[in-house]
């Protein structure tokens, strides 16, 4: 099953990649350094894990693949938004990172403020993306409507945005578990809530699917930042892409750094539960690709 599931999840990217680029219209009049390095990091790779979380989303409410269709530039957008999110966490003033899904941060290549104004760029051109679906017909314009305000909400100031700015005023020895888990709520689990609430009002959801499908974002999102934490710890740079131990280096407060290794493994099992829980009682139509995709995260090593 988990082989499957990684099948899906690479069939996703593959689907997900050859869309990225052509999100960007060729016939924009762009600079040529922006256009570069916004999709330097575009098409670095990366696991394009929000996308097919958007894809599986859009399918386990309406029961069929062919949904997932219509929820692609919107799988694509929130690729744009995640990939801004991570050039500026690169950035010297953030993180201070110098790799990045096996290659040279952006701002290596390109300069500071070259790299600062494509994430501008990338952040801004994903609310262009997604009410021209609606308006070439691929979803309805009041769904484009709400999925617009999610995507305002979650990756605004109260959401990723917000999380980032707590990560970047948290500090080892004074931030509690109570201040942890609101840095990982929102600077991770906001775009992941964003990802399958997006999918779900795509395919249909009732506002109860919503609740459950946000729930369930909320959880794996948690768990997928806890694990991110002990893999900046235990991790192996070769496969992540990124040097290891980038959290001690710049003192960030982290599930290991509170808890400890063992119980922050404990956590990521005990969330991947609770996720998998409030989906197998949303009685989704096709809900496999949801719970699959859950329990993969939990033994991923990149
Ligand atoms: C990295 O996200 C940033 C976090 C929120 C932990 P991913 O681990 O999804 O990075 P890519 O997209 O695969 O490079
Ligand atoms: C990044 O968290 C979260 C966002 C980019 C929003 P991290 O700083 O832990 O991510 P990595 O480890 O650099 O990928
Ligand atoms: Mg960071
Ligand atoms: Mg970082
Ligand atoms: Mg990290």
């Amino acid at each position: 099953m988990i082989t499957d599931i990684k099948t899906y999840l690479h069939e996703c990217a593959a689907l997900v990649e050859k869309s990225l680029p052509e999100a960007l219209p060729a016939e924009w009049n762009i600079p040529l350094q922006l256009r570069e390095s916004m999709l330097y990091s575009l098409q670095a790779g990366g696991k394009r894990l929000r996308p097919a979380l958007v894809l599986a989303a859009a399918e386990a409410v309406h029961g069929q693949a062919a949904a997932a269709r219509n929820a692609l530039p919107v799988a694509c957008a929130i690729e744009y938004i995640h990939t801004y999110s991570l050039i500026h966490d690169d950035l010297p003033a953030m993180d201070n990172d110098d790799y990045r899904r096996g290659k040279l941060t952006n701002h290596k290549v390109f300069g500071e403020a070259m790299a600062i104004l494509a994430g501008d760029a990338l952040l801004t051109h994903a609310f262009h993306l997604i009410p021209r679906v609606a308006r070439l017909g691929g979803i309805n314009a009041e769904v484009a409507l709400d999925i617009v305000e999610d995507l305002a909400m979650l990756a605004g100031a109260r959401g990723m945005v917000g999380g980032q700015a707590a990560d970047m005023q948290g500090e080892q020895g004074i931030t509690s578990i109570e201040e942890l888990e609101y840095i990982h709520l929102h600077k991770t689990s906001d775009l992941i809530v964003f990802s399958v609430t997006a999918g779900g009002r795509i395919g249909g959801a009732t506002a109860e699917q919503l609740e459950a499908l946000r729930h369930y974002g909320r959880n794996i999102g948690l768990a997928f930042q806890i694990q991110d934490d002990i893999l900046d710890l235990i991790g192996d740079e070769q496969k992540l892409g990124k040097k290891t131990n980038s959290d001690v280096e710049q003192q960030k407060v982290t599930y290991p750094y509170l808890i400890g290794i063992e119980e922050s493994k404990a956590q990521v099992k005990r969330l991947t539960r609770e996720a998998k829980a409030a989906i197998l009682e949303a009685q989704l139509d096709a809900p496999d690709k949801l719970l699959l995709i859950a329990d993969y995260l939990v033994q991923r090593d990149y």
